[in-house]
């Protein structure tokens, strides 16, 4: 059923990308490499052999990419900073100040444009100099990452008022340290080393919250928080409750993983400290592969997020199923198999199916996992395998239902749910898939030097309903 209404008062209505995806200049002006660029400088390594390297030449146009935003008539614009444009070499020994120039051209121009800034600090584009330590398997990053942090917000955040530490830190431990299939592809340590990484991750954005809370909050009167990537779930058998347990194990593998820490306890899920623990157990290991948090650690981790951040995309369907004991894997402890998009990448686009309903249940699920906490959507929206799709009537579907499943929550269930944004402002670089998918609201020509923008359907409709704050009942059927 289609729901008629509009969204409270303050909403934030946005657009979001990040640094590799859409800057360019990957070594312009005394920028660093970051581990995506060495990626992908390797043939073979991303689809078609694209690269980051001129993207959408973002970092020669801001003037051009705000004022897309500014007729797309959002209230604010997520996008990340480029820690190797900023410190080339990770560290804050080098400071580019290029590199801060350019994030300061974009956020005044956001300002002066009545449009906030919601940045991420750190959206996978790790400085290839911090990786060459050990990137995030070397706890020596929890400094490094602080300091990178702190620097942010000394110089950006008299203007930027709301902060995110990581973007889906879950692709970083699994794809980056499980599989191998992103950077730094290490994959000799599975079902240890994702655990260890995401241990340090946590670490790390407990301390730059912290960071923010003694050192800035105070004059900067902002929020800060990380954004997780969680799928809905529905258990294929519903009266089966190994299903159902399977379900909730996935809703904890993906995303709890971080928000059970920060948003509760201090702590993993029971789910997966259970699942790990007697896996690890039956595999004769000393100790569980999960590693276990100190008290003070507990304490100094809880809290650590002043708003809950959620990127949405779609949803599956979850069985329960008993898997080897060996290899180890992150795959295998979760002891469940999906229907669907069972890998990230998907093999094929098709098979991210949208589920409008999924985030109303997923954002419900939040809700009453977290005591109700303050709701960010901050990525939601839809690829689509064509070159011209700038009459895309099969996004706008996407973002229509999507939507109307978001007002639901909010104005039938009761969901605190203060903004939401789609992937993406524009076509854009998307990693193992290079250039293929388009999640634009603008197309772009990948194909002309000067990357020209186009507004597509989606981007006119989507400002419609910025304008109406919602979809509110026809006037004419208001009676
Ligand atoms: C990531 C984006 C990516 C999008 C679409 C999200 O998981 O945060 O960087 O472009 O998915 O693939």
């Amino acid at each position: 059923m289609y729901f008629y209404g509009t969204f409270p008062e303050d909403f934030l209505w946005g657009v979001s990308s990040s640094a590799y995806q859409i800057e360019g200049g990957w070594d312009a002006d005394g920028k660093g490499p970051s581990i995506w660029d060495n990626f992908t400088h390797i043939p073979g390594n991303i689809k078609n052999n694209d690269t980051g390297d001129v993207a959408c030449d973002s970092y020669n146009k801001v003037d051009e990419d705000l004022y897309l935003l500014r007729a797309l008539k959002v209230n604010s614009y997520r996008f990340s900073l480029s820690w190797p444009r900023i410190f080339p070499n990770g560290r804050n020994s080098s400071i580019n100040s290029y590199g801060v120039d350019y994030y300061n051209r974009l956020i005044d121009g956001l300002l002066t444009r009545n449009i906030t800034p919601m940045v991420t600090l750190h959206h996978w584009d790790l400085p290839q100099a911090l990786q060459d330590i050990g990137g995030w398997a070397n706890p020596t990053m929890v400094d490094l990452f602080d300091s990178f942090a702190d620097f942010c917000f000394q110089t950006f955040g008299d203007r930027v008022k709301f902060w995110m530490t990581f973007n889906e830190a879950v692709y970083i431990s699994w794809l980056g340290y499980d599989t191998g299939e992103f950077p730094p592809n290490i994959k000799d340590n599975p079902g240890i080393a994702v655990y260890n990484v995401t241990h340090i991750i946590l670490k790390a954005h407990a301390r730059v919250y912290h960071t923010y809370d003694q050192k800035y909050r105070e004059h900067q009167k902002g929020v800060i928080s990380l954004t997780i990537n969680v799928d809905w779930v529905e258990p294929k058998n519903p009266s089966d409750p190994r299903d159902i347990e399977a379900a909730d194990r996935f809703l904890q593998f993906m995303g709890g993983w971080f928000t059970h820490p920060v948003f509760k306890n201090g702590d993993y899920p029971d789910a997966m400290k259970w699942k790990v623990g007697n896996r690890s157990e039956l595999q004769k290991l000393p100790s569980s592969r999960l590693p276990v948090f100190t008290e003070e650690e507990k304490d100094y981790i809880r809290g650590t997020a002043d708003v809950f951040c959620l990127n949405y995309y779609t949803a599956k369907i979850i069985q329960h199923k008993t898997t080897r004991l060996k290899p180890y894997s992150y795959e295998n402890d979760q002891e469940q198999v999906s229907e669907f998009d069972s890998s990230w990448p998907p093999s094929a686009l098709e098979t991210v199916r949208a589920v409008p309903w999924g985030l109303r249940r997923l954002l419900n699920w939040i809700k009453e996992e977290y005591g109700n906490p303050p709701i960010y959507i901050t990525e939601n929206g839809v690829g689509i395998k064509s070159k011209s799709d700038v009459d895309d009537t099969s996004r706008i579907y996407y973002l229509k239902t999507h939507i109307n499943e978001a007002l639901k929550a909010s104005r039938l269930d009761g969901v605190n749910l203060r903004g939401y944004t789609i992937w993406s402002l524009m076509d854009n670089f998307e990693w193992l898939r290079g250039y293929e998918p388009r999640f634009g609201l603008h197309h772009v020509d990948f194909e002309n030097p000067n990357r020209p923008r186009t507004p597509k359907r989606s981007a006119i409709y989507y400002s419609e309903i910025i304008r109406q704050n919602g979809v509110p009942l026809p006037e004419e059927e208001d009676h």
